[in-house]
């Protein structure tokens, strides 16, 4: 039992499956009371059953106030999880690169505007954006979701390094395959990238509770990210030569 999670008000997006249901699910064992958010509400009410949550149906950047009303007036932790793939280069329709900002990005901004006043003023919250890896290195064929993950990153540690002294915890997981919808959907990139190494989504969750018993903002629930991580901050065209390698090997088996 995480201490810090028994009998919490929590908020996980996107909880209608993959990572998101494995955090409300986790969240539930640990004693948490849950609001499960979904755009697909059949699918946020099935979660919510199985754990004794409460289903809030909708998108995840306007659900703030419906969620703190159905916990009774205060949300503890919120986890933005829900993402989309968006995939695609510079050639990507508009319409594609702005929903990925809206869902990846301004969703958690708005998410944080609505929260940040109550959190403040109690002076504790805890905010989790389940990022990726692919917010911390790049992931080929997919421009909208890697530059929007950086965005989703960048966001959490602005969080973190301004509140942190005001008592807000922020964690941003970075993880890269997992199986879920989203991968089987991410096609021969995914595929090749991210299938070999992937993991459950429930792995997600124990890396998660793992860093907040310790207390940790950067969650790696592929501990060898970084590594990467490393490599592309000190010896970038390097890093970038090795990925170009991955794009054309991805390119070859198309
Ligand atoms: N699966 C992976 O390999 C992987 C790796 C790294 C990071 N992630 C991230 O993990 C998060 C969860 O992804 P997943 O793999 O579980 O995907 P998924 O597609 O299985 O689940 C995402 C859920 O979010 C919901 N959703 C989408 N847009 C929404 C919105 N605007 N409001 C509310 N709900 C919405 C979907 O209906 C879906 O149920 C995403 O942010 C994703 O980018 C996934």
């Amino acid at each position: 039992m995480v201490e810090a999670v028994q009998d919490a008000g929590v908020v996980v997006t996107g909880a209608g499956g993959g990572i998101g249901a494995a955090l409300a699910r986790r969240f539930a064992a640990e004693g948490a009371r849950v609001v499960v958010n979904d755009l697909d509400a059949g699918r946020a009410k099935a979660v919510a059953d199985e754990i004794g949550g409460i289903a809030v149906p909708g998108d995840a950047s306007a659900i703030v106030t419906e969620a703190r009303n159905a916990l009774g007036g205060t949300v503890d932790v919120y986890c933005a999880n829900a993402g989309i793939g968006s995939g695609g280069g510079e050639a990507a329709e508009e319409e594609v690169w702005a929903q990925a900002w809206d869902v990846n990005v301004m969703a958690h901004v708005r998410a944080a505007r609505a929260l940040l006043p109550a959190w403040l003023e109690r002076g504790e919250g805890r905010f989790v954006s389940t990022v990726s890896a692919a917010g911390l290195l790049t992931m080929i064929g997919a421009a909208p979701y890697s530059v929007t993950k950086h965005g989703a990153y960048a966001f959490a540690e602005w969080l973190s390094l301004t509140y942190r002294h005001r008592g807000l915890k922020v964690h941003a997981i970075c993880p890269q395959g997992v199986r879920t919808d989203m991968l089987t959907a991410s096609g021969s990139a995914g595929e090749l990238v991210l299938a070999p190494t992937a993991i459950d989504p429930e792995d997600v969750a124990d890396a998660l509770f793992k860093g907040i018993e310790e207390d940790r903002f950067l969650i790696l629930p592929h501990p060898e990210v970084a590594a990467y991580y490393e490599a592309r901050a000190t010896e970038p065209d390097r890093w970038l030569t090795s990925m170009n390698h991955l794009q054309q090997k991805w390119e070859a088996a198309k």
